[in-house]
């Protein structure tokens, strides 16, 4: 739901605003508006496989890359109903809900795998241990950055845990900042796919972030071939709309505005550790769009204030305490921010 006059910094979406391109290609394409979007859903198609350095057949195209969510829970829950087996979806806690709100929504059961203690990274031996323990098929869904924390799993240690996992273990890696990470280490779960390194592992990314086309609703998956067919039999058939389509080729092309969008963020994010470094305020290295930090004392209580005060941030992402998530919004945006903690902190609340 968005407020009117309220500053929101709570969704992590993009408030630079669509690019001009997008805009313009938009209003080009409403004279076609009546037709079937079949060319420009091809375009994009190829567009996607060619970035990715995949084939078509690897590509999977979501209405927002929650569709894409929905779809791999779903053929998953039927492949194991198929086979006999039981299904459920491990999921590190917190993260992005949508895996486990759409096997909760299918009768399915989640099993939540609270993050560390020390750095709030992901706890391998738990997760790992949940699916072994099970008797069936289990999907572990990995947000990489993960999504409240900004943080992503270390390169090796999930490179071999995909490649080591049996076969009745399957990874959905959301991938849907990561054309935020600055650390070298990094390596996309898209490379693992073109090494054939296992067959159950599916990638999902979006023009939601960086892009700025979260009303858009472009987002996909790439996963092997075959996955991939398997995945499709659960998308809604022609879920690409027209401008949505047209708005991702043309920000694609438009390597100025992709340019000035990761610029943007990266010095909204120094703005935000600078404030936060001066007042001691603890915070986990970003690697997305976003920023989680400290706030000491109760966080329902810094969001409420921070509504009244004309910001909307957080929400609480129990069981993790004394952290609130912020999206690095413009750098103006940022300046009004930090011009309401530190007032925040003259009262003593932060
Ligand atoms: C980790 C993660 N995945 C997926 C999404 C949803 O993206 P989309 O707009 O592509 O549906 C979000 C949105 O905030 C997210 O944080």
């Amino acid at each position: 739901m968005h407020t009117h006059n309220l500053l929101e910094l709570n969704s992590n979406e993009n408030s630079l605003g669509m690019s001009d391109s997008a805009k313009q290609a938009i209003l080009d394409s409403l004279d076609i508006g009546f037709r079937y979007p079949d060319d420009q859903r091809a375009a994009l198609i190829s567009k996607i496989a060619e970035i990715n350095g995949v084939t078509e057949s690897q590509v999977s195209l979501g209405n927002g890359s929650s569709e894409n969510i929905r779809a791999v829970v779903q053929m998953l829950q039927t492949k194991a109903l198929k086979d006999g087996n039981q299904f459920q979806v491990v999921v590190p806690d917190p993260t992005f809900a949508y895996a486990e709100l759409y096997a909760l929504s299918l009768g399915e059961s989640v099993v939540k795998v609270p993050l560390t203690a020390e750095n709030y990274d992901l706890d391998f031996d738990n997760l790992q241990k949940a699916a072994d323990e099970f008797d069936g098929i289990s999907l572990f869904y990995l947000c990489n950055p993960n999504n409240p924390t900004a943080t992503i799993t270390a390169t090796h240690k999930l490179k071999a845990w995909i490649n080591n996992a049996p076969a009745n273990h399957y990874f959905l890696l959301d991938q849907a900042y990561s054309e935020y990470i600055t650390d070298p280490s990094f390596e996309s779960g898209v490379e693992w796919i073109k090494q054939e390194l296992s067959a159950n592992l599916v990638v999902i990314r979006t023009f939601s972030k960086l892009c700025a086309l979260a009303a858009m609703r472009i987002g996909y998956a790439i996963a092997s071939p075959q996955t991939t067919a398997s995945i499709e039999a659960f998308m809604s058939i022609d879920n690409t709309n027209l401008s949505g389509a047209v708005a991702v080729l043309a920000t694609l092309d438009d390597e100025e505005f992709l340019a000035h969008s990761l610029r943007t963020t990266n010095q909204s994010r120094q703005m935000i550790e600078e404030t936060l470094g001066e007042l001691g305020l603890r915070y986990l290295p970003s690697q997305a769009n976003f920023i989680f930090h400290e706030v000491t004392g109760d966080v329902k209580t810094y969001i409420d204030r921070m509504r009244e005060h004309g910001i909307v941030v957080g929400r609480e992402f129990p069981p993790i305490e004394g952290f609130s998530r912020l999206t690095l919004g413009t750098p103006d945006e940022m300046a009004v921010f930090i011009k309401v903690l530190k007032l925040f902190r003259e009262k003593g609340w932060v």
